[in-house]
């Protein structure tokens, strides 16, 4: 595990940057957005909700455009990102973020089975980042790579009683950064992944009375905030100049964020793997990674030999 502290001299990287950022109103999204704006990047960003964005976009002036935007929706986060596109000529950074929580639990023993639950944080969680994945890595090539950072949760790795749709979800985003950043990263754009533990956003509102009771650590937004500005400029400093505890090249990276700091987990992850997995499982696994990664390698039958 390696803490993180931000250099804020990496945030002048920021100046004129062009970021698309989904769930854009409050909580998390609306701090990282106006983080965003402070340190000179243009935000175009999206949200079903339009009451808040408004303000917030009045509250930031020419910098930050609002969208509205249903991240289940394909075709609505198609018109976000060329809206963006189409009045910047190109995107930077892109920030994965809306997401929900449904805190009825479906798996309650006097849930009406015959009741189909709702999979909206399947939808918005995960189908959701996928598409705003697939549809942010077209547009940050455009410009040569970028940075996706995407929003999951301590959800996205830990159990997480009574949120089973709400883990199987986080766990999926977790999934596009692991999915995703070897091929992303040769192609210059680097794929993270934030962990936020309890932050005190609407989210949460049924468990804050316990978690304080208990002085539990909390985050407030603005610090999963910055641990997305981290993630953000990380690899954007001059002759290897990054944050304090990063390790470049800052890309396949799991942030767990807790009492307001930021850890990198998903390297230790890694260094661990002889360890719970056995030295020679490891071995192997390794050798099997590397003929999946090497060049001429698919999982298409029409493109492998
Ligand atoms: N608060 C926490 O403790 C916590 C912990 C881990 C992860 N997270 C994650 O952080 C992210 C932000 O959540 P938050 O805590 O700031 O809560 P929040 O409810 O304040 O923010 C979520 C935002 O997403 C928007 N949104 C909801 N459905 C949408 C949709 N279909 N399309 C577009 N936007 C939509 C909401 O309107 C809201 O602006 C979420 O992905 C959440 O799962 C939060």
């Amino acid at each position: 595990m390696a803490r993180i502290c931000l250099n804020p001299s990496l945030l002048e990287t920021l100046t004129d940057k062009v970021v698309v950022l989904t769930g854009g109103a409050t909580g998390i999204g609306r701090s990282t957005v106006q983080q965003l704006c402070k340190n000179g990047a243009n935000v175009v960003f999206g949200d079903v909700v339009e009451g808040p964005s408004l303000e917030l976009e009045a509250e930031l002036g020419s910098s930050a455009q609002f969208v509205k935007c249903d991240s289940s929706s394909y075709s609505d986060q198609l018109h976000l990102f060329k809206t963006a596109f189409n009045k910047y000529q190109r995107v930077d950074i892109v920030v994965v973020n809306a997401g929900i929580c449904i805190h009825r639990d479906i798996f309650d023993p006097t849930a009406d089975i015959t009741e189909e639950p709702s999979m909206k944080e399947i939808d918005i969680n995960l189908v959701g980042s996928i598409f705003s994945a697939r549809i942010g890595m077209h547009y940050l090539r455009q410009g040569g790579g970028g940075d996706l950072v995407l929003v999951s949760s301590i959800a996205g790795w830990k159990e997480c009683g009574g949120l089973v749709t709400y883990t199987a979800s986080k766990h999926g985003v977790v999934g596009i950064m692991r999915g995703l950043h070897l091929t992303a990263t040769p192609e210059n754009i680097r794929v993270n992944v934030i962990c936020p533990w309890m932050t005190r956003t609407r989210l949460v509102l049924g468990i804050e009375k316990g978690w304080y009771e208990r002085d539990l650590p909390v985050n407030e937004p603005e610090d999963v905030a910055r641990s997305i500005l981290i993630c953000a400029t990380a690899n954007r400093g001059l002759n290897g100049r990054t944050h304090q505890g990063a390790r470049l090249p800052f890309a396949g990276k799991m942030i767990h964020v807790a009492g307001g700091e930021s850890y990198e987990i998903e390297d230790e992850i890694k260094n661990l793997e002889p360890f719970w997995l056995g030295a020679e499982n490891s071995r192997v696994l390794g050798k099997g990674q590397a003929y999946l990664a090497s060049e001429g390698t698919s999982w298409d039958t029409t493109k492998s030999h």
